[in-house]
């Protein structure tokens, strides 16, 4: 029977390269699909059966004789982790799948299973409907951007389609720089295609004839695929000149970006497109009025136009079915960090960070109490597990001093030290700042001291008061969300574990 191994880097990290390789060299047919988002089971290995793919978990190349000699039947192997059936698992089963609905399912390439999975469904409604239904549709499905700030895809879209210019552009930011972030990259890597036809949607929606997706060297294995498939794409009449047989044409092209943290920040991310330093503009103007080579540019993280397709194939109204107050749809979590079970969780806004936390990472990889997670990427705050409580939604979390970012949650124990997660929240800033404006280039130095001379117990209480100062004028003197919420994990690690930052550290 055929035998599944992913292809994603988070599988083949730990080996499933060699164990595909194992099982082509015994003769059995090997496909490659994209991970299941169940990182701690990897590399995980699906056998199809009549009952559905049956996986084995933590597969070694040494075990193929093994797994082969028990018959490839789906029935228990000595010495394997065996699973069951795969989408059958709790873990993933109750997730709700939308925008990794075929992550972990299909080959990655092959753009006829993707079809059959109910790909291109969304773009074909949407050449059936005028421009500016199409932006109705995604206005009313409620979706905001994904890459962290929560703004209104639909404003931004219909922004730069009420702009008039001689051309427009699609730009795709896949510089997932958060810390413990990876849903952008499994996404590409697992399902291309929903990325490309979310930005063939948006580039009907907004008028605009070419895209590009800005992605990080340091993910080698995404862009090789994403290149394949855009070939593909182009191949089959899916980009281009007169896609399907319409009138919109749509050129895209994947540009790879040097590895900076700012280069994810959108205007900076331009400036490195066209060829620059990546250094932040001032706004306004925005770019969906002035973007790439100062056109009207919609910039969108690769969630917010991974969830396009679906949105346009079922309607906006099903899409805003899911989710509570003004957080609709899906929101794909990331649990990293000291975690047991580590990966994607794909769940409506609303689920609780405990439940991300305890029911589906089963707390710490340590087997120590959780005592904080970092919610959001660097610049997110740190949450103490009284706090678990709180709903996983774009208000609760403001409410909350915190903030959802793009959906990353690193997972500490009871060893961690909030005085040195504060101060590496400093110095990160320090490595990552621009440069362009003072309160970050010079505060985060400046902060990085005045922590340390905290931590050393000097002069505690005035350099206590000189740090929040320091905050405050960071937070509202910065230019960009770099400088800007730098401060937020600093100031949640102060308020939360105040105990951390009693003096006496070295
Ligand atoms: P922002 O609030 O300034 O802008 C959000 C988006 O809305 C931008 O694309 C902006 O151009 C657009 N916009 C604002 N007003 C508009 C209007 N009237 N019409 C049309 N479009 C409009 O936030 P920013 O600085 O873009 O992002 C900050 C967020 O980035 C943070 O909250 C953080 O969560 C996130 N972040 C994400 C990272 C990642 O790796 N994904 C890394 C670092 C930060
Ligand atoms: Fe550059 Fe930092 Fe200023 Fe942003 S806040 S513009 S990263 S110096």
């Amino acid at each position: 029977s055929t035998v599944w191994v992913s292809a994603d880097s988070a599988a083949t990290s730990v080996g499933a390269d060699e164990v595909a390789e194992a099982l082509a060299v015994a003769g059995i047919t090997v496909r490659r699909n994209g991970s299941r988002g169940m990182l701690w089971l990897e590399p995980l290995v699906e056998v199809e059966t009549d009952d559905g793919r049956v996986g084995y978990a933590n597969v070694a190349a040494v075990d193929i004789p093994a797994l082969i000699a028990g018959g490839l039947d789906g029935g228990e192997v000595d010495g394997l982790d065996r699973i069951g059936v795969v989408a059958e698992y709790p873990w993933l089963a109750r997730q709700h799948r939308v925008s990794f609905a075929r992550v972990g399912v299909t080959e990655p390439t092959d753009l006829t299973a993707y079809i059959d999975n109910g790909g291109y469904a969304g773009l074909a409604r949407a050449l059936s409907l005028a421009p500016e239904q199409v932006v109705t549709e995604v206005t009313t499905s409620g979706l905001r951007g994904r890459g962290g700030a929560g703004f209104p895809a639909g404003i931004k879209w219909e922004t730069v389609r009420t702009a008039t210019a001689d051309v427009k552009f699609v730009c795709c930011n896949a510089d997932e720089g958060d810390s413990g972030t990876f849903a952008d990259r499994m996404l590409i890597e697992g399902d291309p295609f929903t990325l490309i036809e979310g930005m063939t949607i948006a580039a009907h929606a907004v008028g605009a004839t070419e895209g590009y997706i800005y992605l990080r060297s340091e993910y080698p294995a995404a862009i090789a695929v994403l290149r394949r498939a855009i070939d593909i794409a182009y191949a089959r009449g899916y980009l281009g000149a007169g896609i399907q047989g319409s009138d919109l044409s749509f050129d895209l092209e994947v540009r790879v970006g040097a590895g900076a943290y700012i280069c994810g920040e959108e205007t900076s991310m331009l400036e490195s497109l066209e060829g620059k330093r990546g250094e932040v503009r001032a706004k306004p103007p925005i770019p969906a009025l002035q973007g790439f080579f100062g056109r009207p540019t919609v910039v969108n993280n690769v969630l917010t136009l991974g969830a396009v397709p679906m949105i346009l194939a079922d309607g906006g109204e099903a899409y805003a079915a899911l989710g509570v107050g003004r957080s609709r749809g899906t929101q794909v979590f990331q649990l990293a960090g000291n975690v047991a079970r580590g990966g994607i969780v794909e769940a409506d806004f609303g689920v609780t960070l405990g439940e991300l936390i305890n029911d589906f990472g089963g707390g710490t990889r340590s087997g120590r109490p959780v005592r904080a997670a970092q919610v959001g990427g660097p610049l997110g705050a740190y949450l103490p597990a009284a706090r678990f409580d709180v709903p996983m939604d774009y208000e609760a979390l403001a409410a909350a001093d915190a903030m959802l970012g793009h959906g990353g949650i690193v997972v500490f124990d009871d060893t961690m030290d909030a005085s040195a997660m504060a101060r590496f929240a400093m110095e990160f800033c320090t490595k990552e700042s621009c440069g362009k404006c003072t309160p970050c280039r010079v505060g985060s130095v400046r902060g990085v001291e005045v922590i340390d001379r905290i931590r050393a117990g000097t002069d505690r209480d005035a350099n206590l008061v000189l740090l929040q100062d320091l905050c405050t004028t960071m937070t509202k003197g910065s230019l960009c969300a770099m400088g800007g919420l730098t401060p937020m994990p600093v100031q949640s690690a102060l308020t939360h574990f105040p105990e951390d930052f009693t003096g006496g550290t070295p």
